[in-house]
């Protein structure tokens, strides 16, 4: 009985071993380096690719006449002004770039702790919105931030009340926030702000009032994070800032909790997800991506932008590290990358 227990022990284990041999040779028979030798065959076995369908460019906007306003932390990123706002949007839609984001610079005398710009129906960025719906029809699709941090006068994304930020009463002004940018003609709605529960009020009443078409990114996975520092730059709300956000953005030490936001998100009616900042949180896009079916975005977020930047400009590194990061992004299972880039390297993925 052993004996015969033994016999089909070692046949199991030989028949293992040819199984493996079959399937996976061995050197010097097997070389993986024969599929890497010339660029077509490279091209031919490539597992993941970037294109310019998988990218969206993020827009800073601002007030007045005639402006193209450089911003310090971020190189070669602009505030345009509407009248000059069609020199990017032009290009994003001769790129084929599919989506553009907007973000308003609001001057410090339209901001108060409340936030109330955010619901003013000619606040910059509905104007914007508008004058792109106008000209470019649907060639190119329109996100918008929902988040008060644009507008309070302590940079916070919600009502801030005795040192606490107030979620259910923040909901309220995000539900408004969003039915007002989509009867501007935003396509894409995206809470950035993290408060609960706020998907599915936006989307009960954004259906109430008509809007079922349109789309819901939710910014369901977002870490309180340091990159965040050129972007509050860039819409003026750094030196604002009281404190810190990390009482409602996650904690960047967390991986599970990503999939309690998610769940919840779609189960709220979100149509896709995003994570955020993106590069340290690689393993967060596979996780998500894994375990649901939904389309899973990921933002290259302001600091990102800058340090490679920075690299490229001292050169310490060179312009193709933006495509590779870029595509470590895809190989992740990201299905769209949010980058400041998306302009500047649609050419050199065609
Ligand atoms: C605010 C918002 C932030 C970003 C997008 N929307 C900053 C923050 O949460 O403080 C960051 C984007 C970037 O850094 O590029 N709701």
């Amino acid at each position: 009985n052993t004996l015969f227990i033994i016999i089909i022990h070692i046949t199991f284990v030989a028949y293992k071993k040819l199984l493996r041999m079959i399937i996976t040779g061995k050197y010097p028979n097997l070389r993986l380096r024969r599929n890497r030798n010339s660029d077509w065959s490279r091209r031919l076995v490539r597992e993941n690719t970037l294109s310019v369908n998988d990218l969206i460019l993020p827009i800073f906007l601002i007030e007045g006449k005639n402006k193209k306003q450089s911003i310090k932390s971020m190189p070669e990123v602009y505030r345009y002004s509407i009248d000059r706002l069609s020199e990017v949007v032009d290009k994003a839609v001769s790129n084929k770039i599919p989506m553009v984001a907007l973000f308003p610079y609001t001057s410090s005398k339209l901001k108060n702790i409340n936030g109330t710009e955010s619901l003013n129906e000619d606040n910059l960025v509905c104007r914007a919105i508008q004058y792109i719906k106008k000209k470019y029809k649907n060639s190119i699709g329109i996100m918008c931030d929902v988040a008060l941090d644009p507008y309070t006068s302590h940079g916070h994304d919600g009502l801030l009340h005795k040192g606490k930020i107030l979620n259910d009463e923040t909901v309220e002004i995000l539900v408004k926030q969003s039915l007002l940018q989509a009867q501007m003609g935003c396509d894409v709605i995206s809470p950035s702000d993290m408060m609960d529960g706020r998907i599915g009020e936006i989307r009960k009443n954004l259906d109430k009032n008509k809007f079922k078409n349109v789309q819901i990114l939710s910014y369901a996975v977002k870490f309180a994070s340091s990159f965040y520092g050129p972007f509050r730059n860039a819409v003026g709300s750094n030196s604002l800032l009281k404190g810190d956000k990390k009482t409602y953005q996650m904690d960047y030490s967390n991986n599970l909790e990503s999939l309690r936001e998610v769940a919840l998100d779609i189960k709220e009616g979100a149509d896709m997800v995003m994570v955020k900042p993106g590069m340290p949180y690689l393993d967060i896009i596979r996780t998500v991506k894994d375990n649901f079916k939904i389309p899973v975005l990921a933002y290259q977020v302001s600091g990102e932008y800058s340090l490679i930047c920075n690299g490229i400009i001292n050169g310490i590194i060179d312009k193709t590290t933006i495509i590779e990061i870029l595509t470590g992004f895809k190989r992740a299972g990201a299905n769209a990358v949010v980058t400041y880039f998306a302009n500047k390297i649609a050419k050199d993925l065609k």
